[in-house]
């Protein structure tokens, strides 16, 4: 264990940054690269250990950069190669690690191979592509963009062929059966990865391999593809990390880790609605449902865990009741609804109720893992749900109270998209400089929860187990790592609540609350109750005096 301990992303806390949306640094209205160097003092501060920022490639942004043009460049208004030089530079000397979206399965259809391939069926790059010259196969492929999408099939007219795409029309898929498409997405890791990158979230993996009769995701070739890419991975680089984009049941990611050959982290898709069911509801049991279907991984392999991201709140990996449940809860108007998800951000779906948000990310914490923290989360920043597509959860970072929230120099009319301005989200009361004089802010409660998240790695990497309790609404999880035992107790429901706990394990120990520092009475007289506040947690140190 000492050994996975040291591995950097097993215990490491992670920060997702839209380039476009934190700082604009030359007024022009968008956010970029040198604006990102500019608040990774703030980044550092907040106590994470690695920024994941999104695709900043050259693209006709119809997917707001996942439908890349070229893959050896950065779009016009991220800046300059050397500036993502100096970024890798400027965040390694704070001891910030970075990585960077690499997106397999498609490029954009301006992409020069697409554009090739489409004008000239002999071309080798015509075989970069899926085509058919019906739309009749691989029909169990289901659409995954319902909203815009119709068919993953879209009629090329200068080829004279349909393509295969499981995004946008605009995103046509590569042919991972093709030997040299593979070699290219190695020549593409080797370009960032020289340039001194730690590693990279690879976008929809689940979908590079087509084959008839099947749903054409997690196909046993596809996993093959994965994991030679991974040994061309470690035989040229050490400890950097790749981590799987995969919207699957657990059983189904777990693949993705293979023996410790494939991904080193997957992100954990299913227990992110159950987090936000089991806060509606006061009910632990979704929670506890879910890690009872959440496999075993290999040694030196991490979940990777998170509340919301730059994508609508997905509800792919729920029942059709749960999904109904969830939208009916957590997106009463139709307008908050996209595809199977919701286009809303944190603070709003917790009713901007600080102690549910602060609540949900503790019990994230509580669980194995290494969390991501979606920019702006982290002080309350509300959404746009009238933006096009996932914009709302976009839009610029909050740093004060002064024109454009800080964000940008240029007049307001030229930002990529307006700041928010109306109601309780305002930039003029959510930002990060009020809330950094404020020890009560959200802001400050979120670094003093990472802080104390970081100081234990036991939190991260230690096993688990659900303590039995005959209160629902309360949610009890030993986590133990060696001689280490730290109990979380967490008061899902509104009420107060009152549990009692068999710890006559450990009796004669004083438990000390972590986050609080709070020392709980010794533990003799068992079973022993504790009275829990409404959305309360603890971390209670169990740890015996050796
Ligand atoms: C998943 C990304 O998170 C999403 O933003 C994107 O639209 C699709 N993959 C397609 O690349």
């Amino acid at each position: 264990m000492t050994a996975e301990k040291q591995l950097w992303y097993m215990n490491a806390i992670f920060y997702e940054v839209h380039v476009r949306a934190y700082r604009d640094s030359n007024a022009d209205g968008n956010g970029d690269l040198p604006g990102l160097i500019s608040k990774l003092d703030y980044i550092k501060e907040l106590g994470v250990d690695c920024v994941w920022v999104l695709p900043i490639y050259p693209s006709p942004l119809k997917d707001d950069g996942y439908d890349i043009a070229d893959y050896y460049n950065l779009h016009p208004d991220y800046g300059l190669i050397e500036d993502f030089k100096n970024l890798v530079q400027a965040a390694h000397e704070r001891g910030l690690k970075v990585i960077a979206d690499l997106v397999l399965n498609h490029t954009s259809d301006q992409h020069p191979w697409f554009q090739v391939a489409r004008s000239d069926p002999e071309s080798k790059y015509h075989d970069y592509y899926v085509w058919s010259d019906n739309k009749e196969k691989y029909s169990d492929a289901r659409i995954i963009f319902l909203d815009t999408e119709v068919s993953n099939w879209t009629y090329d007219e200068e080829a004279g062929q349909f393509y295969w795409h499981r995004f946008y029309a605009s995103q046509p898929d590569l042919n991972y059966d093709n030997p040299d498409v593979r070699k290219e997405m190695l020549n593409v890791m080797k370009f960032w990865l020289d340039m001194g990158i730690d590693g990279f979230r690879a976008d929809a993996v689940p979908y590079l391999i087509e084959r008839e009769g099947t749903n054409c995701e997690n196909l046993p070739e596809t996993h093959e593809i994965l994991k030679s890419i991974r040994s061309s991975l470690d035989a040229n680089y050490q400890g950097k990390v790749l981590l799987a984009e995969a919207n699957q049941w657990p059983k189904d990611v777990r693949q993705y880790f293979g023996d410790g050959d494939e991904f080193n982290m997957g992100f954990h898709f299913p227990v992110m609605p159950r987090i936000f069911m089991a806060i509606k509801e006061g009910d632990a049991t979704p929670i506890r449902w879910i890690m009872s279907q959440t496999p075993d991984i290999p040694a030196g392999t991490q979940w990777c865990t998170f509340l919301r991201n730059h994508d609508e709140l997905t509800l792919e990996m729920v029942t059709e009741e749960e999904r109904q449940w969830m939208w009916q809860e957590y997106a009463p108007q139709p307008r908050m609804r996209l595809n199977l998800g919701i286009r809303r951000r944190l603070a709003p779906l917790m009713d901007n109720d600080h102690r549910k948000i602060l609540l949900a990310n503790a019990l994230l914490y509580s669980l194995p893992g290494a969390p991501i923290v979606y920019y702006g989360d982290e002080i309350g920043m509300g959404d746009n749900i009238w933006l096009p597509d996932r914009n709302g959860v976009r839009t610029p970072m909050q740093w004060d109270d002064s024109l454009n929230a800080g964000f940008s120099d240029a007049p307001p009319e030229m930002l990529y998209t307006p700041v928010i301005t109306q109601g309780s989200f305002s930039y003029k009361i959510v930002n990060v400089a009020a809330e950094k004089v404020d020890p009560n802010s959200l802001l400050s409660r979120m670094k003093h929860l990472i802080q104390i998240r970081r100081e234990n790695p036991i939190l991260a990497v230690g096993d688990y187990e659900f303590l039995a309790t005959e209160v629902k609404q309360v949610l009890t999880i030993l986590r133990k790592l060696d001689d280490e035992e730290i109990l979380c107790v967490l008061n899902l429901s509104e009420q107060t609540q009152e549990i009692s706990l068999d710890l006559s394990p450990w009796n004669g120990t004083s438990p000390v609350d972590l986050l609080s520092g709070e020392v709980f009475p010794t533990i003799s007289n068992n079973p022993t109750s504790l009275k829990l506040e409404p959305l309360t947690y603890h971390w209670l140190n169990l740890t015996r005096e050796s």
